[in-house]
């Protein structure tokens, strides 16, 4: 067997791998043998492609190839050693990043590569595959660095709203079709540099029309966009692995992208058409009244006298690190008989399943944490509600204000409860930006400072 076959026949075992993978990751139960799975179908992957490179290339490509493989090791070690929890989402924006990089080089060493083929209908093929990997590399790589400097708060997270914003992103995208076929009759260079050019410029403006609180569904659109990236990349590359796992990291992306969106209750066509249909809303100088304060030891003394308790956590939680008190906290009115149960926001945190990972971490058992559609009935019967580190998943306003950037998104209708607690620093407004009229309800009272250290001192008065 040629080494040529033997890496095919590796290829094929790694996508089967990558797939089994996917399987494993959707069930708590498998997801630790899914990743085991992803991890030696790579492995495999990578070294098939080595192999395949030291049999054909010349030596300064090999030495160019390990050196390339060290660096990227090293730093991508490093990152995942230090990323926090909370930093993942913008991780990955910056890795998808990379991926559309990576189609756009693929795509212009196509070009100038000069290959000769066989008939004039293989090079048309050929040229309309870079076009289009150029195409869907630049958006995604743009795109991904957008939500990457969104997610970190590097820059404001509320939606850019240009004037005719809708007929950009339309003429951006008539003008890739006329140049795709202008390109595929005659490929001159220049239109190389203008759809990349174009393309740039669109993947930034895509992703900068979007609002704070739909990043999660965007960060899953980019993975999308990367994959597709990748298989156009497989196309040009004849590479059937990388035109494999493109089509399923395409493919899931787009399908958790929809998941996502049904969940929040956002349109899917709106969402990837960069914010279509989201209109400027004006700041919100609303007077909404003033706030009242609680102390810890008056919140534990609410507690006390509590029959039932819905604990709601957002990133708060997680910055603080207060899933371990929180978790002291629950044990001991659990032990004096209230019922505590924990309400959970599909986007609470900063990625799918964030507050469930920290709460399981602390050991709080599975059965009292609770989906959002599964307690929000039960919220206008229970005692005391403790919102610890959440805003958004909050607020009134996207139940009741349909002027709301929010405006639409089911949330958890903590306001019901007979008792509001809210934990947090201050009177800064959450993820999306927005004003949370929830803190100046009558049955709200504020508990300001870090979740963790007020959590202990309720634990303490207790
Ligand atoms: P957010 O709306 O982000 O609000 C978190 C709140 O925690 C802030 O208001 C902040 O107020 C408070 N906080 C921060 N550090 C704290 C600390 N040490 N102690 C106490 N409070 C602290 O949270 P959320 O309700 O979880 O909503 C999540 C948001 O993130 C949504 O808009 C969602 O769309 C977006 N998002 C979600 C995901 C996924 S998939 N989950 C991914 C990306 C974005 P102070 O500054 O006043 O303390």
């Amino acid at each position: 067997m040629n080494v040529e076959s033997a890496a095919g026949a590796a290829y094929i075992v790694a996508a089967l791998l990558f797939i089994m993978s996917l399987a494993g990751l959707s069930k708590h139960e498998t997801a630790k043998a899914g990743i085991g799975y992803g991890i030696v179908g790579m492995a495999i992957a990578l070294v098939a492609t080595v192999v395949l490179v030291v049999d054909e290339a010349e030596t300064l490509a090999i030495v160019l190839l390990f050196v390339a493989v060290a660096i990227g090791a090293v730093i991508g070690l490093w990152r995942a050693r230090i990323v926090e929890m909370t930093g993942m989402p913008e991780l990955i924006a910056l890795l998808h990043s990379f991926v559309g990089l990576a189609a756009v080089l693929v795509g212009w060493n196509g070009y100038l590569e000069h290959k000769s083929f066989p008939s004039q209908a293989l090079e048309d093929i050929h040229n309309a595959e870079i076009f289009i990997g150029v195409f869907i590399g630049a958006v995604t790589f743009t795109g991904s660095i957008v939500a990457n400097l969104k997610l970190s708060a590097k820059i404001n997270s509320a939606p850019l709203v240009l004037p005719g914003k809708n007929f950009l992103n339309l003429g951006a995208l008539v003008l890739f079709v006329g140049l795709t076929v202008w390109f595929v009759i005659d490929p001159q260079l220049w239109l190389l540099i203008a759809v990349t050019v174009v393309a740039l410029a669109l993947g930034w403006h895509l992703v900068a029309s979007i609002g704070g609180g739909d990043m999660p569904v965007v960060v899953s659109m980019l993975n999308s966009y990367s994959g597709w990236a990748a298989a156009a990349a497989g196309f040009l590359l004849n590479n059937d692995l990388l035109i494999v796992t493109g089509a399923l990291v395409g493919s899931s992306g787009a399908y958790l992208s929809y998941i996502m969106c049904k969940a929040m209750n956002r349109s899917f066509i709106s969402v990837i058409a960069g914010g279509f249909g989201i209109e400027a809303s004006g700041g919100d100088d609303t007077d909404y009244g003033d706030h009242r304060e609680i102390t810890a030891d008056d919140t534990a003394e609410l507690l006390r006298n509590a029959s039932t308790v819905v604990i709601t956590p957002g990133y708060g939680m997680a910055v603080a690190q207060a899933q371990y008190p929180v978790a002291d906290l629950t044990r001991k009115l659990r032990e004096r008989g209230v019922d505590v149960r924990f309400g959970i926001h599909p986007v609470a945190g900063r990625l799918p399943g964030h507050m469930n990972v920290l709460l399981a971490e602390a050991k709080v058992p599975y059965d009292i944490v609770l989906e959002m559609d599964e307690v929000n009935d039960d919220l206008a019967d229970t005692t005391v509600v403790l919102v610890i580190g959440a805003n958004d998943t909050v607020n009134p306003a996207a139940a009741e204000d349909p002027t709301s950037p929010i405006a639409g998104m089911p949330v958890l209708r903590v306001w019901e409860a007979e008792n509001v607690v809210v934990f947090k620093r201050s009177m800064a407004a959450g993820y999306a930006g927005v004003q949370n009229p929830l803190f100046f309800r009558d049955n709200t009272q504020m508990l300001f400072g870090d979740a963790k250290e007020r959590v202990e001192d309720i634990l303490r008065s207790l």
